[in-house]
């Protein structure tokens, strides 16, 4: 079976830089807590009416452009997100609206953090079977207009922004160029045998569903949301935040031992660690538990914040731009998020 390749990658992020200074004037916090604590110095939010399909959108395009690609030459579209734009339909079908390629397959995928992992695999064995050749995978977010602006969900809201990041998947045909980098930055278009996407391990657990989430609106409540679900603030981001944390910890760690194992790969092997991007503390644990130093593991937290779906691909796009993925380097990328889901791959550039 023909593995499946990165052919292009893109990403976005709104122009509006919203800064922990800028955070203390809404909430009891301060950049120096903010830091400590999660790494995080600013994020980006949306202006009013732009969603997640309009980042999605741009991303897209970004990523269509290194592949060489057209909106038309997809062959099926996946968005990942935790930050639907509507209840229904999907955004995936919003955002197919903005690329103008009608009748192909959209399919939203609702994995929060793991999402674009989930949606990488999907990607990946419907490439492998020979079903599509170019499948787009995005993941976008608009966290901005969901979170409290009040002292009982500051320990959330100061680790959220909005984003997206996508990736063009197809198959790793012999002698096919890698994805061009930018001229000057360093990367060569030679092909590289063996690349692709080695695999992917993905996993669930629901019995933690309440750990991290946002109860209201739901089908679950008559009227889906009343003015008591409004008054309890069940319609922001709920979070254990010392239980999510240490299990972030421990699931990464092992979600990247199995990625690494099953390839026959060691820590020494990875050049660029792409861990979700949720605190900088949990990445610095796992990464120093794997023996991956802190120069090949990635820290866009630090500007974007948590971008849920978006942070691998956003994170994996700046790393591909600036030159410093090279053909043959090795690429993992590990996720936890709420459900709790959590995932890893593999990808040979
Ligand atoms: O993307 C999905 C995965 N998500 C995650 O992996 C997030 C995992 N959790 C975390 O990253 C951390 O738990 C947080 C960064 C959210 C919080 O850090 P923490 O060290 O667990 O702090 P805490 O919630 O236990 O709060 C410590 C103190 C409390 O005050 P007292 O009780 O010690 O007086 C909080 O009220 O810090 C206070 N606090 C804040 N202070 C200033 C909580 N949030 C804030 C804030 N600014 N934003």
């Amino acid at each position: 079976m023909p593995r499946a390749c990165i052919l292009g990658t893109g990403s976005y992020l709104p122009p509006r830089v919203v800064t922990n200074d800028e955070l203390s004037k809404r909430l009891t916090t301060s950049d120096e807590w903010i830091q400590q604590r999660s790494g995080v110095r600013e994020r980006r939010y949306v202006e009013p009416g732009v969603g997640p399909s309009d980042l999605a959108f741009e991303a897209t395009k970004r990523a269509l452009d290194m592949a060489g690609l057209q909106p038309s030459d997809l062959d099926f579209l996946i968005l990942a997100t935790q930050t639907p734009e509507h209840e229904f339909p999907g955004t995936a079908c919003f955002l197919q609206k903005k690329l103008g390629h009608f009748g192909v397959a959209a399919l939203d995928v609702r994995d929060q953090c793991t999402g674009f992992l989930y949606g990488l695999s999907i990607a990946d064995a419907y490439v492998r079977l020979g079903m599509y050749k170019r499948v787009l995978v995005v993941g976008a977010e608009v966290h901005s207009t969901g979170l409290e602006f009040a002292d009982r969900g500051r320990h959330i809201t100061v680790l959220f922004g909005d984003g997206a990041g996508a990736v063009i998947v197809g198959p790793a045909d012999v002698g096919q160029a890698s994805p061009p980098a930018p001229a000057g930055a360093g990367g060569n278009a030679r092909a590289t045998k063996d690349r692709g996407i080695l695999s992917v391990h993905l996993h669930a657990d629901g019995r933690f569903a309440e750990e991290l989430w946002v109860p209201a609106p739901g089908s679950i409540y008559p009227g889906r949301i009343t003015h008591k679900e409004i008054d309890e603030g069940l319609h922001y981001p709920v979070m254990n935040g010392k239980a999510v944390f240490k299990e972030a910890v421990t699931r990464m760690i092992e979600v990247s031992k199995e990625a690494l194992g099953a390839n026959g790969l060691t820590p020494a092997d990875v050049t660029h660690f792409v861990p979700h991007q949720a605190n900088l503390r949990i990445n610095e644990m796992v990464a120093k538990d794997l023996g991956i130093p802190p120069e090949r593991c990635d820290d866009s937290i630090r500007k974007y914040g948590n971008c849920a779906a978006a942070s691998v691909p956003i994170a994996l796009d700046e790393r591909v731009r600036s030159g410093a993925v090279k053909p043959g380097d090795i690429v993992l990328m590990s996720t936890f998020a709420a459900g709790f889901t959590w995932g890893s791959a593999v990808v040979r550039w």
